[in-house]
């Protein structure tokens, strides 16, 4: 897939379609604080884009700048064609999508059952919780236990359960791999490929970079709140910024960050 972000913002998707999100010259931050500066970001209709950087580059940023967690200071944010920048949170998740932030965003003191309901879509409930089951068969053999006491692996499939039962059309995924075990994050990933074949688009933030290149269409590289680079992961493959901010592929503190499955 072909996806070109273009100085004065007008972004192109291939076919012509409405890209999912479209982000034109954004800079957003914290009170005085600017992170994000002159970000011009395109997701399309459908398939993942990939969202790389070093620690503190701004993907999270960006990230709540799209689902309205931060209000960019300029610039538009646009959900399938939409200026939304000021549009409040609940309304962007009403309106199809999902944002799963770093740091699994359960409730630990609900069951599992009850979380799901939880993100349900209202009068659809057992549905969500059928999908969820479906999807992740390990929460549909643990619906009645409580959340807080799932693995952290399973507290992040719960998490992200949001994205199937809602059926959204764009889902934000930060860092589902942090602290886990490898097997697991092929777990998450492979359950992030299923999404992309149901034809949601995704923008997709995690340190494990060559999950992400294998897993995307197109890749941005985020540094210091800037894009570095914007193209295929094929093409950053073969550019110095791999290895210079990306360390070639692999999680540079990969060992330190398992903490259990
Ligand atoms: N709540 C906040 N208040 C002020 N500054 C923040 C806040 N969250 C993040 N930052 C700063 O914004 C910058 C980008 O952070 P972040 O978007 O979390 O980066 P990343 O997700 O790429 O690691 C960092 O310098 C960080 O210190
Ligand atoms: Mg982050």
């Amino acid at each position: 897939m072909t996806t070109t972000a273009t100085h004065d913002g007008q972004g192109v998707a291939a076919g012509g379609a409405t890209p999912a999100l479209e982000l034109r010259s954004v800079e957003s931050g914290y009170g005085e604080t600017t992170v994000l500066r002159d970000i011009d970001l395109i997701v399309p209709a459908s398939g993942v884009v990939g969202l790389l950087g070093p620690n503190g580059a701004g993907k999270s940023t960006l990230l709540k700048t799209v689902s309205g967690v931060l209000r960019p200071t300029q610039g538009a944010v646009l959900l399938h064609g939409e200026d939304v920048s000021t549009v409040p949170v609940h309304r962007r998740s009403r309106g199809g999508l999902c944002h799963i932030p770093e740091g699994r965003a359960i409730y630990r003191s609900l069951t599992v059952r009850e979380n799901l309901v939880m993100q349900a879509l209202k009068g659809r409930e057992a549905e969500a919780i059928e999908r969820a089951s479906e999807v992740f068969p390990i929460l549909g053999e643990r619906l009645g236990q409580q959340a807080g006491t799932l693995s952290g692996g399973q507290q992040q499939m719960l998490a992200m359960a949001a994205a199937y039962v809602r059926d959204p059309q764009l889902v934000l995924v930060d860092e589902p791999s942090l602290g886990l075990a490898p097997i697991v994050v092929d777990t998450l990933f492979e359950r992030l490929d299923v999404l992309r074949s149901a034809g949601t688009a995704l923008l997709v933030v995690d340190q494990f970079v060559q999950r992400v290149l294998d897993l995307a269409d197109h890749v941005y590289v985020l540094n210091q709140g800037r894009v570095d680079f914007s193209g295929t992961p094929e093409g950053l493959s073969s550019t110095d910024l791999f290895q210079r901010y990306l360390g070639g592929g692999v999680a540079p503190d990969a060992s330190k960050r398992v903490e259990d499955t």
